[in-house]
């Protein structure tokens, strides 16, 4: 379906035509000035020069030629010479009819269906979860699903850190602790037990004691980097041990990301490509890409434009070990070869971008990324606290996310209690379901780029910029609709109307901006284009509402038009918080 937007164009273009004017001055763009019209075009302002004409005279000339328009219902030319457009509600009306209908409310499928991979998430094993991750999943989960429902093929990968020191520091302590298990006897044949040795909460313990140990023990951190080597080279009890710390720290993220309505594809990690090393090592030595320096192999990825230093690439250390970029660099040869993407997007702290440059030229210089697949980098910000620093507990320590979550259900349940519209049985669930729009939202309306100010009291709020005032604006739409239902009527027999006020229309010129929208927010990498939609589109639908008697309304073709506009304008909303990935209760 084309877009509302340049059915409009095409109106005005076809007049400057007919006037006799260049046709590529008739775009139109929304208005700027709502108050006087619905759509402008500045085309007569920038023809003046070429045709040597004020601009009133070719708007007004331009403005004649549009009079009898099936779609305009004004087309005026005001001074200097803007034209100012207003449109028929019968076309509005039946371009939502059609919308209604269509796939996909008329989002025409892409031209080229990509397939990207997306790397996002990228959690370490035995660690727990911080809200550093939040952001990854948050935003990669969603950049992944407007990618879907704009019509490409996308393959999500967490790629978990579980190769590094981090195992070998694990292991370790381990050995300290239990030194009689089986994993760590050099000559032991047997089986291996299926139970891990261990719970995550004492995995999770484990990791920053070590972590500690190694800081202040030089003697402890060579252990570990033993270890480490071990791991890497298969001694078989620890490789065992190393599976059993996976498993239950996967189970466990799983649960993580299950509550965070955040879905994987693939659940592989750096430890996967550790058999590809070896191979990729050797190609980019043969080929001359990589060379030793001072102990270490390296692959220089400067360029002559360069304005800051960029450093060496560095795929082994002078002890032959692997670095977080070898690994990097091997998964892209790996998803190369058997995904062949057009586009893999990595959902990365910022902090990262300039490892991640070095990473994109390296790849590409060796050459183990096509010509015509594009590497991007999408850093994100930190998530600050009201004080303006990096989020910590009230005691300054880092805050884990299942804290932090735990706190905001407690806020949601308190508030939905309080309003009594939830039944106590539903309330948990309730306050889950709303609490998760309130931290999805509240960190999606923000530019990923940007560093955000994580306010539990502004993000649990039902009014204003907010998660929970988009639900609470569905959930009022269903009750409504339940109402009606109540009332004898069926959904499916109201049909749209042409908007019999000025509120009414609003809400229907705002449904027409889906598609265009939805394609932007795909093309920009950008949800927080579609939480600044959802958040017009329910103003929009609350001033209807206010000005509006639908329930009551004794014209029954009026109310089931009203009607109808309420479902298109749930579906929609519902749909924009699928893509941002929340649901909406059936009442809070
Ligand atoms: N595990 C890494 C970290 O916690 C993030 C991984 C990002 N993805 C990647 N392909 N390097 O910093």
């Amino acid at each position: 379906m084309k877009k509302f937007l340049d059915l409009i164009s095409e109106e005005i273009m076809q007049a400057f035509e007919d006037a006799g004017y260049d046709r590529e001055l008739g775009r139109v763009t929304l208005s700027n000035r709502p108050d006087l019209c619905e759509y402008q075009c500045n085309g007569a302002m920038a023809g003046a020069k070429k045709y040597k004409k004020a601009p009133i005279m070719i708007a007004g000339d331009v403005a004649a030629k549009a009079e009898d328009s099936k779609l305009l219902a004004e087309v005026a030319a005001v001074a200097p010479g803007f034209l100012n457009i207003k449109v028929k509600e019968s076309a509005v009306s039946d371009y939502l009819k059609k919308m209604a209908e269509s796939e996909r409310f008329g989002l025409e499928p892409p031209a080229k269906k990509e397939k990207i991979v997306m790397d996002y998430g990228g959690p370490n094993v035995a660690k727990p979860l911080h809200v550093g991750h939040l952001r990854s999943a948050v935003i990669g989960e969603s950049i992944k699903r407007i990618a879907r429902y704009a019509g490409h093929e996308v393959i999500s990968d967490i790629h978990l850190g579980d190769w590094g020191l981090q195992m070998g520091l694990i292991i370790t302590e381990l050995k300290e602790r239990k030194p009689e298990l089986v994993y760590f006897d050099e000559n032991y044949t047997g089986e291996y037990p299926e139970e891990a040795p261990f719970t995550i909460s004492e995995l999770e313990e484990i990791y920053p004691t070590a972590s500690g140990k190694s800081k202040e023990d030089p003697a402890y951190k060579e252990k570990a980097m033993e270890a480490t080597y071990r791991l890497q080279n298969g001694v078989r009890g620890y490789r065992a041990l190393w599976e059993h710390i996976i498993k239950v720290s996967v189970t466990d993220l799983k649960r993580n990301y299950q509550n965070l309505n955040v879905e994987f594809d693939l659940w592989k990690g750096e430890s996967d490509v550790h058999t590809v090393i070896p191979g990729m090592v050797e190609y980019m030595k043969k080929e001359g890409y990589a060379h030793m320096s001072e102990g270490a192999l390296v692959v220089d990825v400067k360029e002559d434009t360069d304005t800051k230093e960029i450093p060496p690439c560095m795929i082994l250390k002078s002890d032959g070990a692997s670095l977080y970029n070898t690994t990097d660099l091997a998964t892209i040869m790996e998803r190369m070869e058997k995904l062949h993407p057009d586009e893999i997007i990595y959902v990365v702290d910022k902090r990262q971008d300039l490892y991640f440059e070095q990473v994109f030229r390296c790849a590409r210089k060796t050459k183990l990324v096509d010509k015509d697949t594009k590497l991007k980098f999408l850093g994100f910000g930190t998530m600050n606290g009201k004080d303006g620093k990096p989020f910590k507990t009230r005691e300054g320590g880092v805050m884990r996310l299942e804290t932090l979550i735990s706190e905001i259900n407690e806020e949601m349940y308190r508030k939905i209690t309080d309003n009594r519209e939830v039944p106590e049985a539903e309330a948990r669930e309730t306050a889950k379901v709303v609490a998760l729009s309130a931290i999805k939202y509240g960190d999606l309306s923000n530019q990923a780029s940007k560093d955000y100010i994580f306010d539990i009291d502004k993000f649990t709020s039902f009014e204003g910029d907010t998660g929970p005032y988009i639900l609470y604006t569905i959930v009022r739409i269903k009750s409504i609709l339940n109402k009606y239902k109540e009332q004898g009527e069926r959904l499916e027999n109201a049909v749209l109307q042409e908007a019999v006020s000025e509120s009414e229309k609003a809400l229907m010129l705002q449904i027409t901006r889906f598609s265009a929208m939805m394609e932007n927010a795909f093309e920009e990498t950008a949800p927080h284009k579609v939480c600044a939609y959802i958040y017009e589109l329910a103003n929009d639908f609350n001033r209807f509402y206010h000005e509006t008697k639908i329930l009551s309304e004794e014209d029954e073709k009026k109310k089931a038009g009203f009607i109808a506009l309420l479902v298109l304008t749930r579906d929609i909303l519902e749909t924009c918080i699928d893509v941002l990935g929340f649901s909406a209760p059936e009442r809070m």
